[in-house]
């Protein structure tokens, strides 16, 4: 079937489309009641369907006599080290491991944390909560103690699974230092911290609430996966707002699987047995979707790979690990594209390996440049396909659906909606946009199964957020248009959120960190344009009068809070001290004016600006410091 068919009969009826799809899951109760609300009116997936993912990803796939297929395939440059772990052998581990977390005293509805780096131990812990109905929330590892700290006060986990540390390129990150801290740091204190120990580097002093992993399961019994409801909470994974507090998006179980299992062949082409990467991290959704759940769920092997694009040991990695390990589709973003381009501009490295498994090359998490597509096209010889999604939807909502039928690429655009999603353009006032013109891109309710349910703890968050600004739709908070034949294009966010090499931040939380400062009368933070990471962030600040510190330290203060607070994954590098900011007659700060002038965009000076002059002072403090294209 064709596309515009396919992709028809999902909107028509979703229903009827949804069910068939739901039917591909073995469930323990096969739900009758596919799609409902909730008492908001939010619609809600198969209520009264009963299944479990972990039994799913693992289990399943042994009964039909795969037990010996590989699952993982671990590959480790920073240690040296490549490991498979098959089937049979996954069950072994999640078993053991769930049945310790039992033994612990945690049952259906307990959550725990999961703090670690990129070591099979991850994903079998995240695997061992969903067997027994234990809502898991990983935090990726780039994080302060203090992130840590809130996402331990938001969802009070009993148990926080770690590891001793992780690598970073050649530098040990001591996590499990971090976990003491922000077990320290929260008011909430988990009871228990498995830790699994690395043996890299220094031992931390132990504490009195860790258990060691191994231990742990050595004296376990395997557990057996539990039936959740279809609405069970399978995950929270917190993730960037326009407010300083992160929000606990809450993944469902049912609908999830359904989706994932439904995307993994017709968005992303690939059919049980064969071997897939999404080269991302366990703590970001990309992570929770196709290194861990889609691709196990469809009986794929999952790449786990724990490296960079480039310095691990250099920008061939990535094609060592496609034709090493026969990779049928791998999945980056166009950031790490852009990091092997720099290193290796001719792509010279492509040609010492066989890529002849690779038939699609997928990217996502920002925006996909044009030259990083052609460059990747050109160098891969195989269909590079930009898709659109974001934490809360939890699989694409725009792509090329190749599975179906693969359109022709548009570079700049991710392609058409995937089956399930009517996605609309609005203006300000909410009505539809035509071709070409840009707006807010929203979804019509309802969302197709997968998507969040609500935000953990804050249900006036989540309709506030995303269902009360336009209502009967769900805002994405991305801007963009389509094309007279239906291309959408994303331009980017239309609110504080930022997209640094891949990783989502908010600028609000980083504004809320130089404000306290005190030496900072006020400030605004932006994403500006960066050639290798999308964007940056970047920090203006108004300090107080009669302030006698230096520029320079005040800068440094800054910088080194920021990274402190909430990690280094904030990459805030420049901090600008000026002497006024521009603002509306009414004081609101105008941040879009000031991305403006930095990416020496076409950028419109509102007619409410309270000094125009300004305009001139900020390009020339921008060029002082060289920051953009000024
Ligand atoms: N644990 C601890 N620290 C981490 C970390 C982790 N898991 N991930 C990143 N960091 C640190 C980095 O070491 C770096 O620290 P530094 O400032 O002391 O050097 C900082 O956070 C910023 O990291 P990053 O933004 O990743 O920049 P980088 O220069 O180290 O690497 C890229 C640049 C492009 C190679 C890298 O960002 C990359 O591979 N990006 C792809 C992102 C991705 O896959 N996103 C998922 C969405 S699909
Ligand atoms: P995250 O929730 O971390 O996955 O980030 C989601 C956000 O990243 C989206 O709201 C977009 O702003 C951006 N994003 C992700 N993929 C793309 C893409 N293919 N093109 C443009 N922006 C993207």
């Amino acid at each position: 079937m064709k596309y515009q068919e396919f992709y028809k009969k999902s909107i028509e009826n979703p229903e009827r489309f949804w069910e068939k799809q739901a039917h591909q899951l073995q469930w323990y109760h096969t739900p009758k009641n596919i799609l409902s609300n909730d008492d908001n009116g939010y619609p809600q997936w198969f209520v009264d369907g009963k299944l479990n993912l972990s039994h799913l990803c693992i289990d399943k796939h042994i009964e039909d006599g795969f037990g010996r297929q590989n699952a993982i395939i671990y590959d480790s440059p920073v240690t040296n080290t490549k490991e498979i772990i098959t089937y049979n052998r996954l069950q072994k581990e999640v078993s053991k491991l769930a049945g310790a977390i039992k033994d612990l005293g945690l049952k259906k509805g307990d959550t725990a944390i999961i703090y670690m780096p990129m070591i099979p131990q991850a994903l079998y812990a995240m695997l061992a909560c969903t067997r027994i109905g234990v809502i898991h929330s990983v935090v990726f590892g780039g994080f302060a103690p203090n992130e840590l700290a809130i996402r331990i006060d938001d969802c009070t986990p009993k148990v926080i699974i770690t590891a001793s540390s992780g690598i970073e390129i050649d530098r040990i990150i001591p996590y499990k230092p971090y976990v003491d801290k922000a077990i320290e740091l929260a008011s909430h204190k988990p009871e228990k911290v498995i830790l699994f120990q690395r043996h890299l580097g220094a031992a931390t002093p132990a504490k009195p609430y860790d258990i060691d992993y191994l231990e742990a399961i050595k004296n376990a019994s395997p557990a057996e996966p539990i039936e959740v409801e279809s609405n069970h909470p399978s995950y929270i994974l917190y993730t960037s707002g326009t407010t300083g507090t992160p929000k606990g998006i809450i993944r469902d179980t049912g609908g999830y699987a359904t989706a994932l299992k439904f995307s993994m062949k017709y968005i992303y082409g690939v059919d049980p047995g064969d071997v897939y990467w999404a080269a991302s991290d366990v703590g970001w959704v990309v992570g929770h979707s196709y290194i861990v759940y889609g691709p196990l769920l469809n009986r794929n092997t999952t790449i786990l790979f724990e490296g960079k694009p480039i310095r691990t040991p250099d920008a061939s990695t990535f094609w060592r690990v496609i034709s090493e390990h026969k990779v049928k589709v791998m999945f980056t973003a166009p950031t790490a594209i852009r990091a092997i381009k720099k290193e290796d501009p001719e792509g010279k490295m492509i040609n010492d390996y066989d890529l002849s498994s690779l038939k699609y090359q997928f990217l996502a998490g920002e925006r996909c440049d044009v030259s990083t597509l052609k460059w990747t096209e050109d160098k891969l010889k195989v269909p590079v396909i930009d898709h659109w999604w974001q934490t809360e939807s939890g699989w694409p909502m725009l792509a090329n659906m190749v599975g179906v039928e693969l359109a022709k690429v548009k570079p700049g655009s991710a392609t058409f909606p995937v089956c399930g999603y009517d996605i609309q353009i609005l203006n300000e006032d909410g009505e539809v946009l035509g071709p070409n013109s840009e707006g807010y891109v929203v979804v019509k309710l309802p969302l197709p199964p997968g998507n969040l349910r609500n935000i953990w703890g804050n249900p006036q968050r989540f309709q506030a957020g995303y269902l009360e600004r336009f209502p009967g739709y769900y805002f994405s908070g991305d801007g963009g248009y389509k094309d007279e034949e239906g291309y959408v294009f994303i331009t980017g966010r239309v609110d504080d959120v930022i997209n640094v090499a891949g990783h989502r931040l908010s600028t609000a939380e980083m504004e809320e960190i130089v404000a306290s400062h005190s030496q900072v009368a006020e400030c605004a933070v932006i994403g500006i344009n960066d050639d290798l990471k999308g964007q940056i962030p970047l920090a203006l600040a108004v300090t107080k009068s009669g302030n006698e510190i230096a520029e320079s330290v005040i800068q440094s203060e800054i910088i080194k809070e920021i990274r402190s607070q909430i990690g280094p994954v904030a990459s805030l590098k420049q901090v600008i001290l000026v002497s006024r900011l521009p603002k509306t007659r009414s004081g609101k700060i105008l941040r879009k004016l000031l991305r403006g002038i930095a990416d020496n965009e076409d950028y419109s000076v509102p007619s409410t600006i309270d000094d125009p002059l300004i305009i001139d002072e900020i390009a020339k403090a921008y060029r002082t410091h060289k920051i953009g294209s000024n």
